[in-house]
């Protein structure tokens, strides 16, 4: 197979799909590499590193497109990329569908394979491909909420873990899965007061067993969730329903109960936020005020620190990648299930339920999940 890498085109975007190992080990399995000129450079990863590696460099993301059977990216496909995408081409990314009708329809009309990173499954019900950018975007989010805690940065003006004599900031976390745990844990170092939520009890009972007594672990219902956001300094978005779009948690009059300069981390906006008056922003410009709320809603968190998450991500979708170049599409699909799982669109069809549901799609189930 022929495995390319583009360039990442997305605003602020550092990460790449793949370190010069992962091109080292496709070259010793039979595959060629292709990998756009400064594809790495982001993540401090020079060319000459994948040349040495085995990987043949190319000058444009069209070259890649144009050649490779298998494409590996970081973000979804953005719109000058859709015309490149080929019939029948394998394009394994983070895609996150339900968060757009457009690249939904786009990726359907090329007839092209979308196996998206979040929804390989496994056998535990884990998601392992997004489990290392959620445990980085978790950790980020409390280093971030300090940040825009800060006066300058039109915050509360405080500091987390307080000092002696002055109470710390109160953080209320909605979803205590990968970036909810990740977060805490964090929080909790910090020395801040926490509240973290979720409506799964198992996993309360073992978030209660495992977090510092400076967490504690709440039941998420309305009068929870708007008892926490009187309380809170920060809120830290991060529940999800795999594949569906994020459930809306707080609404825009629940903004009026929280204090002026406090601040929302909406890490979910990725799956549509959790928040009525979040919308999507950029390192660049990535805070807005809504009622006196600084809201965060930056979709690619983990794309500032690109060299950690290029690391963290590589070390995870390589093995998949290896598997569904050394089987092709069909038999990978056939014999592991996680990669069925996967494939969310193939032939110009919707094989993931939620994502059909999402827009009212006709569902085609093609291979057994
Ligand atoms: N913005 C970014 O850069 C970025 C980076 C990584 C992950 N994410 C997103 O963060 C979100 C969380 O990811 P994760 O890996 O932690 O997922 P996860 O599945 O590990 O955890 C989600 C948790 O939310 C809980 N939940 C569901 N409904 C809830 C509700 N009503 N109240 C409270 N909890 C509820 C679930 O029980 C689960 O424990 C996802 O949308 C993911 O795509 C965003």
């Amino acid at each position: 197979m022929i495995v390319g890498v583009p360039k990442e085109i997305k605003r602020d975007e550092y990460r790449v799909a793949m370190l010069p190992v992962g091109a080292e080990e496709l070259v010793r399995a039979g595959h060629r590499v292709l990998v756009e000129a400064g594809a790495g450079l982001g993540s401090g990863l020079p060319d000459a590193a994948y040349e040495k590696a085995g990987a043949e460099l190319v000058a444009t993301a069209a070259e890649v497109f144009g050649q490779a059977d298998m494409i590996l990216k970081v973000k979804e496909p953005l719109p000058p990329e859709w015309p490149l995408i080929r019939p029948g081409q394998v394009v394994f990314t983070y895609f996150h569908f339900a968060a757009d009708r457009k690249l939904t329809e786009a990726m359907i009309a090329t007839g092209a394979t979308a196996v998206a990173y979040e929804t390989l499954r496994d056998d535990q019900g884990r998601l392992p491909l997004l489990t290392p950018m959620s445990e980085v975007a978790g950790r980020m989010s409390i280093q971030e909420g300090a940040k825009y805690l800060e006066r300058p940065q039109m915050g509360r003006g405080i500091l987390l873990g307080g000092v002696p004599g002055v109470a710390p900031a109160h953080i209320s976390i909605l979803g205590g899965g990968i970036v909810g745990a990740n977060a805490a844990k964090v929080a909790a170092g910090f020395g801040a007061d926490i509240g973290l939520l979720d409506v799964n009890m198992e996993r309360l009972r073992y978030l209660d067993d495992i977090m510092p007594a400076n967490v504690d672990v709440l039941f998420s219902d309305r009068h929870t969730i708007r008892e926490q956001l009187e309380r809170a300094d920060l809120v830290i978005g991060a529940v999800l329903i795999p594949g569906a779009k994020a459930p809306r948690l707080i609404e825009r009059a629940d903004l009026k109960l929280m204090k002026p300069g406090s601040v929302i981390i909406d890490v979910a906006i990725d799956q549509g936020g959790c928040v009525e008056t979040s919308r999507p922003t950029t390192h660049s410009e990535p805070t807005f005020m809504v009622d006196e709320v600084v809201h965060y809603c930056v979709t690619n968190m983990p794309g500032a620190v690109g060299r950690t998450s290029t690391y963290a991500l590589c070390n995870v979708t390589l093995p998949w990648g290896l598997q569904i170049a050394n089987r092709g599409i069909e038999r990978a699909a056939r014999d592991l299930k996680p990669v069925a799982r996967a494939i969310n669109i193939i032939g110009g069809e919707v094989t993931n339920e939620a994502v059909a549901k999402t827009f009212g799609l006709p569902y085609r189930p093609r291979f057994d999940v």
